[in-house]
């Protein structure tokens, strides 16, 4: 069985209630649940954290061992070269997901220091990210 393991940065505990007009309504634990019955064949991990280095703890906790990390970075995306440097540790693929397209908000969102160093990048489909980088990591 394939695992793979999602990995939500800071401030997306409050999916649901945060800015519903740029990341919709729906709580990220009650997404999973849908995600996982798509994926049955599938080992699906969830992990939320606002602390950079919990993220960093757990990209190198499974960054060895499982066939994919989906990584929405949240803030740090723009901000953190520790998280980037934690990608370019571990052997894992790693696809970095937004749920609103970034390049459409402010500009100080237009840049990723997590990019550069991910295998692709899915951007601006809501929640839907989420399932099309699982679809992505099944057919690597
Ligand atoms: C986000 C986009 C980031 O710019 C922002 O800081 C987030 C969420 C997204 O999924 O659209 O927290 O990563």
């Amino acid at each position: 069985m394939r695992k793979i393991q999602i990995i939500n940065g800071p401030n997306l505990n409050l999916l649901g209630t945060r800015e519903p007009s740029v990341y919709g309504n729906q709580t990220f634990e009650a997404y999973f649940q849908e995600l996982k019955l798509l994926f049955p064949e599938v080992h699906l991990d969830y992990f939320q954290s606002n602390m950079e280095g919990a993220l960093i703890d757990k990209i190198q906790e499974v960054g060895f061992t499982y066939d994919g990390i989906i990584l929405n970075g949240g803030a740090y995306t723009h901000t953190s070269i520790a998280i980037a440097d934690a990608i370019r540790s571990v052997t894992v693929p790693i696809i970095e997901v937004h749920i609103s397209n970034v390049f459409k908000r402010e500009e100080y969102r237009h840049h990723s220091y997590l990019s550069e160093v991910c295998k692709g990048c899915i951007i601006g489909f809501g929640m839907d990210s989420y399932r099309l980088a699982v679809d992505a990591v099944l057919h690597f």
